[in-house]
C-alpha cells in the first residue's frame, strides 16, 4: 500500500511541478513567435535595420540610406508607423513575452531604369495579446530627374486613372515588366502592355524601357498624334468657383485638354477645383499673382509675382508650373530676363472679356482656327462656358486634338530652351 501511495504522490508532485513550470514557460519564458519576412529585391540604396525590445513590445525596423528626398518621405512613413504602435502599447506596463506587441517591416527597392525608382514597405504588427499579424504594403515611386513622387494621374489618362484605382488601390509600385496594384492583402501585376491603352506620360517612354520605339509605339498609344492637326485652348484669370468646373466637364465630355493660366489670389480660394483641373490632366500655368502688369514691375517683383504663384499650385498639385502667360500679353526685356519660363502668349483672341456674347466668340475662334494654334478664352466670365461648349465640339467635329499648351509645344518640337515668347504652334 505504502509503495502505492508513494508512488502517486510522486505523480502528483511530477504533475503539479509539471504544471508550474509550464506557468513559468508560458509567463516569463517564452517568446513572442514572429513568422518571417524579409527583403526580395535590393536594387537602389541601403536599408538600415535596427530594433527595440521592450517589456511590452518588439520593433524590427528597417529604413533606407539613399537619396535625401526618398529617405525623407520614406523614413518619416516609417516612423509614423512606429509612433503610431507605441502610443497603443503605451499604456500597457508589462505582460508575458508571449503576449507582446510586435511590429516588424522590410523594404524592397527596385531600379526600374534610370530615371524610375520604386519601394515598397511590407509590414506586420501584431497587437498586445494578439494572436494574428496583420500585413500592410505602402508603396513609393520616384522620378530620380525631378526628384518627385510618380503619382497615378501622372502616368495615365484622366479616367483610366480612376477605373484602375476602382479594381485595385492607391497602392501601386513600378516594376521593370509592369505595374504591381495592391488591395488589401491581394496584388496583382499588369504588364506595361496591358497598360496600354491607359497610359499618357513620358516616363514610360522606349529608352526608359530598354524597348525600340517601334516596340513602345504598339505598347502605348499616344495622347498627342503629331500627325493629326491640333489646338491648345488657354483660360485666363481663373481659377472661377463656379465656371471653371463647368468648362472642365465639357472638356472631358470631348476628350479634350485645356490649359489654365491662374492667377495666385484665386488659386488659394478654389484649391479644390485647381486640384479637379490638374487631376483630370489639364495643364496649370502661371499668370502672376494679383494680374499685375509685369512691364511696370522690378525683376524682383516680377519674380516674386510668378514664384509665390508657382508655390501656391505646388502646395495643391505637387507640380511646377512650366509657362507663365503674363497679363495683358505686356512683355519687354526685362520680364523676359527676369523669368526662366517659357511666356505663353496667344494668335486667336476671343474677345470673350469684351463681347460677352458667344454668337461673337465662337465664329471668332471658328473661322480663324488652324494647326498650332494658342486660343485665348477667360473662365471668369459664365458668358464664356456656353460659348467653349460649341467650340470644343466643332473643333472636335472638324479633328482637332485639343491639347494642353505643353503638349503642342513638345509634339511641334519646339525647345522652349531657346525659344522663350510663343505665339502659337507654328511660328
Ligand atoms: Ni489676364
Amino acid at each position: 500500500m505504502k509503495k502505492i501511495f508513494k508512488f502517486f504522490i510522486s505523480v502528483i508532485i511530477i504533475a503539479v511541478l509539471f504544471i508550474i513550470a509550464n506557468l513559468i514557460w508560458t509567463n516569463y519564458l517564452k517568446p513572442v513567435e514572429i513568422p518571417e519576412l524579409s527583403s526580395i529585391s535590393n536594387e537602389y540604396g541601403t536599408t538600415i535595420q535596427s530594433e527595440e525590445i521592450t517589456k511590452v513590445y518588439e520593433i524590427y525596423s528597417q529604413k533606407i540610406d539613399s537619396d535625401e528626398f526618398i529617405n525623407l518621405d520614406v523614413n518619416s512613413y516609417i516612423d509614423k508607423l512606429i509612433e503610431d504602435f507605441k502610443n497603443s502599447n503605451s499604456k500597457i506596463e508589462s505582460i508575458a513575452p508571449k503576449d507582446k506587441a510586435v511590429l516588424k517591416n522590410v523594404i524592397d527597392t527596385y531600379k526600374v531604369n534610370d530615371s524610375i525608382v520604386s519601394l515598397r514597405i511590407t509590414t506586420i504588427v501584431k497587437e498586445v495579446y494578439g494572436e494574428y499579424f496583420n500585413t500592410s504594403i505602402k508603396t513609393f515611386n520616384y522620378n530620380l530627374e525631378d526628384k518627385e513622387k510618380i503619382s497615378l494621374d501622372k502616368l495615365f489618362k484622366y479616367g483610366y486613372k480612376d477605373k484602375i484605382s476602382d479594381i485595385y488601390s492607391e497602392d501601386y509600385l513600378l516594376l521593370h515588366n509592369g505595374i504591381e496594384f495592391y488591395k488589401e492583402k491581394q496584388n496583382n501585376t499588369c504588364t506595361y502592355n496591358l497598360l496600354k491603352e491607359y497610359a499618357s506620360s513620358k516616363l514610360l517612354t522606349a529608352q526608359n524601357f530598354s524597348i525600340s520605339q517601334e516596340e513602345y509605339d504598339k505598347l502605348f498609344v499616344k495622347v498627342v498624334d503629331k500627325s493629326k492637326k491640333m489646338v491648345a485652348i488657354t483660360f485666363d484669370d481663373g481659377p472661377h468657383s463656379t465656371n471653371t468646373q463647368k468648362i472642365l466637364e465639357i472638356l472631358d465630355k470631348y476628350n479634350a485638354r485645356a490649359t489654365f493660366f491662374m492667377l495666385g489670389q484665386n488659386v488659394v480660394n478654389n484649391k479644390d477645383i485647381v486640384k479637379d483641373v490638374y487631376n483630370r490632366g489639364n495643364e496649370i500655368g502661371i499668370h502672376t499673382w494679383d494680374h499685375k502688369q509685369l512691364t511696370k514691375l522690378s525683376s524682383e517683383e516680377i519674380a516674386t509675382q510668378v514664384e509665390k504663384t508657382s508655390n501656391a499650385i505646388y502646395d495643391i498639385t505637387g507640380e511646377k508650373p512650366r509657362i507663365v502667360r503674363p497679363p495683358y500679353g505686356a512683355i519687354n526685356d526685362t520680364v523676359k530676363t527676369a523669368l526662366n519660363y517659357p511666356l505663353i502668349l496667344w494668335n486667336i483672341d476671343s474677345l470673350d472679356w469684351k463681347s460677352r456674347d458667344e454668337t461673337k466668340i465662337v465664329p471668332l475662334v471658328m473661322n480663324n482656327v488652324q494647326d498650332g494654334d494658342i486660343i485665348l478664352l477667360h473662365d471668369i466670365h459664365a458668358t464664356t462656358v456656353p460659348a467653349v461648349e460649341k467650340i470644343v465640339s466643332q473643333l472636335n467635329e472638324s479633328g482637332y486634338q485639343m491639347v494642353t499648351v505643353s503638349e503642342l509645344l513638345d509634339a511641334k518640337e519646339y525647345d522652349t530652351t531657346k525659344t522663350k515668347v510663343f505665339y502659337s504652334g507654328r511660328q
